[in-house]
């Protein structure tokens, strides 16, 4: 994939689109948060990502934190929530049966001018904006990608069943993993191109990278945990209660 020629430049420090291009040229930043799940390991009626959460919609602090640093928010709702007025949003739309299909339904409401897609699971309220910041930056100064990760404290083994039974197949060397999370920003050509085969993936920087695009790693927040069950809602109630960023 080809790079582009963006500077370098400084994190942001106030509260919407500071991107450059260098010679006072904007670089369009949107971002895109995908909220189409039905959460089914969370077990609750209501998806978790509108289950209430320190003041407001667990969905709510996630837009909120990709309003500050890019110029639109498109967000990726179920097909029952596709007339509900969202006002962090500029376009709402359905997403599809798949994270990645809903990924896709997000990048076609993107404007034409978008240069630069950052996409946030809806479910991760805590990425602070200094995050989103972060991974827009290393786009900008000329990767296809930017995730963040956090390094790995337990050890990780690639397993391999045979029959009913689940068996060691070797162990790859802890110093090389991270773990990695959400918002993720690409090129938004580099994430057409990768999605345009309408692959599946569990995050965008699977399909960027098979596609020969450059992911580079920026730490990560341990405090940006995926709600995925019951738990997890309770303890980021308190943490989001003691830590308000806006
Ligand atoms: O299910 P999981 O927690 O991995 O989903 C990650 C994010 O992707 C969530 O914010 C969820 O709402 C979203 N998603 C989606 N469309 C789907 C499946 C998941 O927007 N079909």
């Amino acid at each position: 994939m080809a790079s582009n020629t963006w500077a370098p430049h400084e994190q942001p420090t106030g509260l919407s689109s500071p991107w450059d291009a260098g010679y006072g040229q904007h670089v369009s930043v949107w971002a895109i948060v995908v909220a189409a799940g039905s959460g089914s390991r969370f077990g609750s009626s209501v998806p978790k990502q509108y289950l209430p959460l320190a003041g407001r919609r667990v969905l709510d602090w996630s837009l909120a934190a990709a309003r500050s640093v890019c110029d639109g928010v498109v967000l990726v709702v179920a097909a029952d929530r596709a007339d509900a007025v969202e006002p962090l949003a500029d376009h709402v739309v359905v997403g599809g049966s798949t994270r990645s299909a809903s990924v896709r339904a997000g990048l076609r409401a993107l404007p034409g001018d978008a240069s630069v897609v950052v996409v946030h699971d809806a479910a991760r309220p805590a990425a602070s904006r200094r995050l989103f910041g972060a991974v827009v930056a290393a786009v900008c100064s000329g990767a296809d990608g930017a995730v963040p990760g956090v390094p790995v404290t337990d050890t990780i083994k690639r397993t391999t069943t045979l029959g009913h039974q689940v068996w060691v197949a070797d162990t790859p060397d802890r110093d090389t993993l991270v773990a990695v999370q959400t918002p993720q920003a690409f090129r938004v050509d580099a994430l057409r191109a990768a999605h345009a085969s309408g692959a599946e993936a569990t995050d965008d920087a699977a399909l960027v990278e098979a596609a020969g695009g450059r992911v580079q790693v920026v730490p990560g927040e341990l405090a940006n945990r995926k709600i995925t069950v019951p738990d997890d809602l309770v303890a980021m109630e308190q943490y989001l209660g003691d830590t308000d960023e806006d």
